[in-house]
């Protein structure tokens, strides 16, 4: 705990990568693990390209849930300590993999979501993204003012990221002293690659985690607890 908090205390330039474990604490089901939602749902139904041509009702519906889900919650002490230190560092970058809008919702600015948003919708015809933060949605599916099916602004398994952003979120991490991963089961790639690429640019890697994961073994530093808890200590 003293040299991981010796590393970001001396540290100018960090980045923070985050999964839906930073998120838990503020009551949002992860996806894996006890409790995780695909440990309830399978992805292929709820969470690809094909299964929303498929059935869209059926993915709005799990969507317009979780946003329900997500709307009730407040950003956690683990969130607000990464606020603390985009303001306290003169380069921070916050890259995410969280589509909840929680670490907006905390303060922080400069954020990479590498899986989308849940708060904006995009249309399956013209392409249109725009935010959209009722709940529930009046109607399902919803619609663009082109007339064509809106989906959820979020990046499903086996599409691409949104363009350009793994580029800007590998410069960052480049270019870090020190890279906090917090909260991520770090089997999902290409976001997992994040990590043995900091280390092979000389970063030294912090883990935040209850638990172990693929990548504990590349962190410098594994801190084994909830990020609500130990990032305060940090
Ligand atoms: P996971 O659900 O795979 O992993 C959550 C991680 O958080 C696990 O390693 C837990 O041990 C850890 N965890 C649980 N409670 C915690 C706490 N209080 N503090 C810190 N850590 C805690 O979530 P992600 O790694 O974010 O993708 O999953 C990656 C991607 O897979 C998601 O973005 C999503 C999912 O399918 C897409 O939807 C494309």
């Amino acid at each position: 705990m003293d040299q991981a908090r010796d590393w970001l205390r001396n540290a100018e330039s960090i980045v923070a990568l985050t999964g839906a474990g930073i998120s838990a604490e503020s009551g949002i089901p992860t996806f894996r693990g006890d409790g995780g939602l695909w440990r309830n749902f399978r992805a292929e139904d709820l969470a690809t390209p094909e299964a929303f041509s498929r059935d869209p009702a059926l993915v709005w519906e799990w969507y317009n849930w979780r946003r329900e889900l997500i709307a009730k919650a407040k950003p956690n002490p683990g969130h607000r300590v990464l606020v603390d230190l985009e303001r306290a560092k003169r380069d921070f970058t916050l890259v995410t993999q969280n589509v909840d809008g929680l670490h907006e919702a905390a303060g922080n600015y400069r954020i990479l979501k590498l899986h989308g948003d849940i708060w904006r919708l995009r249309c399956t015809s013209c392409n249109a993204e725009w935010p959209d933060r009722r709940v529930p949605l009046p109607k399902l599916p919803p619609k663009c003012q082109c007339g064509g099916m809106a989906r959820p602004g979020v990046v499903w398994f086996g599409e691409a990221l949104p363009p350009g952003i793994l580029e800007e979120a590998a410069h960052a991490v480049e270019n870090s002293q020190v890279l906090l991963v917090v909260g991520t089961s770090a089997v999902v790639y290409p976001a997992a690659n994040l990590i043995p690429y900091a280390k092979r640019a000389g970063a030294k890697v912090i883990e935040v985690n209850p638990t172990e994961t693929p990548m504990s073994e590349v962190a410098d530093i594994s801190l084994r607890g909830p990020a609500g808890e130990i990032l305060p200590r940090l």
